[in-house]
């Protein structure tokens, strides 16, 4: 792209072998809208909305790729028995002209389910799983040689479900603490083999899943990776490690990089851009799970909303690769977006604004909106856990029936 020209963010753009309308990604936000595993009728209802509204590529977030790599009792899982549901919102967004993508997750030792096919929670090392103190889940299994071919087989197989299910993309989640990013990041990595040490070591593991997943679906879907740039904390991943990383993941082949940041025990903020209310904090019963959950309170910082909250570390990002990347955090306004595709980010990637607008595109393309209504209040998160799913305070919640019905039932 000739760098005096900036596109425009309603132009089309090709990612892999995806050809998007505009250069909008709904990106995702679990929306707490499935029922034992598949999506539910509202699910498939709001990506249908999202695409009518406007977006080219809306992402369903959080598809665990197997049981074992779920986080949360209800979330997503792609297996065969969950085709017909995921079949139902992959038509109803292509009804309305847009493109699906499935974001595959594995949680690691990030995880509150107790039943799993391993003794403990796997993740990069062993140990104490800091992370499982909300869980109560205290330790933590290093993952061998036999548990990685499973995972990188689980997320081949997930993906190609994700493609019979109709999908045209997937991500990779790469970031924000689960089991990839539990690899990338010096915070959990403390392996002495060749998948911990160095930033290329600590990369191995997520580029042997990548490039499975490209060899599965990668001719015929785009294959993104969303990861943290930077880890937010002192003694994780910086900004100049994510350049790096990018350089990595560009080299494996990946499709399409979603610069997400920060990691949701350590720096939520960093990913968020913005401080959280306090009642937002789940209640805890277990005195040792509530006294950890108020020390990490103390820890967060106040910060002050600012729109493009992560373009100075996007920037490096920008600078170290030549790939597609999908610039994310606080685009909330025409001139914002517009800052993004001038400074030769190809695609932007918004997650509250949707959820509180899912018709925001449209409202920019006619002209009658700019700005968005969105205050980064991050009360959204907590209706992630209510019987209607995520919404925003500002507009009605969810429909706790048609959340609780299964998508693919007629
Ligand atoms: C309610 C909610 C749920 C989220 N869930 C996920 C998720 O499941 N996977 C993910 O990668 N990011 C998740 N995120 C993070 C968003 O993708 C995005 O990084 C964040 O909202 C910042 O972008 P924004 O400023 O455009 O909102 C979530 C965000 C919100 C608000
Ligand atoms: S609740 Fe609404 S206004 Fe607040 S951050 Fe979420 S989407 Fe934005």
């Amino acid at each position: 792209m000739n760098p005096t020209t900036p596109a425009s963010p309603f132009r089309p753009v090709s990612i892999g072998p995806l050809t998007l309308k505009n250069r909008f990604i709904k990106a995702a936000t679990n929306e707490g809208m499935s029922t034992q595993g598949v999506p539910s009728r509202q699910l498939a209802q709001l990506h249908g909305n999202l695409a009518a509204g406007g977006v080219a590529l809306t992402t369903v977030a959080y598809c665990a790729v197997s049981r074992d790599g779920r986080t949360l009792p209800n979330q997503l899982i792609l297996e065969r028995a969950s085709l017909p549901h995921f079949r139902a919102l992959t038509d109803a967004v292509h009804r309305e002209g847009g493109l699906a993508s499935a974001q595959i997750t594995h949680g690691g030792c990030f995880t509150f389910i107790r039943e799993r096919s391993t003794a403990r929670p796997l993740s990069a090392s062993g140990g104490f799983n800091k992370i499982g103190m909300m869980s109560g889940m205290f330790l933590k299994q290093a993952m061998n040689e036999a548990d990685m071919q499973q995972v990188v087989r689980d997320f081949a197989q997930g993906a190609r479900l994700a493609r019979e299910a109709g999908f045209d993309a997937v991500e990779i989640h790469m970031g924000h603490g689960y089991l990839l990013s539990q690899f990338i990041s010096p915070l959990y990595n403390k392996r002495r083999d060749q998948y911990g040490g160095s930033l290329e070591n600590r990369l191995r593991f997520p580029r042997r899943v990548l490039r499975a997943v490209l060899d599965a679906v990668g001719q015929e879907l785009a294959v993104i990776c969303k990861y943290s740039i930077t880890e937010g904390v002192r003694a994780g991943n910086s900004a100049e490690d994510g350049a790096r990383i990018a350089q990595m993941l560009e080299q494996e082949g990946a499709h399409l990089l979603v610069l997400s940041a920060g990691m949701n025990a350590e720096s939520i903020t960093t990913m968020f851009g913005s401080s959280f209310p306090k009642e937002n904090r789940v209640q805890q019963k277990n005195p040792v799970i509530a006294l950890a959950m108020a020390i990490q309170r103390r820890m967060d910082p106040v910060v002050e909303f600012r729109e493009l909250y992560l373009l100075e570390h996007a920037r490096k990002v920008r600078a170290a690769v030549k790939m597609p990347l999908a610039y994310l955090g606080g685009a909330k306004s025409l001139a914002s977006i517009e800052q993004v595709m001038a400074e030769g980010f190809e695609l932007v990637a918004m997650g509250r604004v949707l959820i509180a607008e899912p018709d925001y595109v449209n409202k920019l393309a006619s002209g009658a909106s700019c700005q968005s209504i969105c205050t980064a209040c991050n009360r959204c998160v907590a209706m992630m856990y209510t019987p209607g799913g995520t919404s925003c305070v500002l507009g009605r919640p969810g429909d706790a029936r048609l959340n609780s019905e299964p998508a693919g039932v007629v």
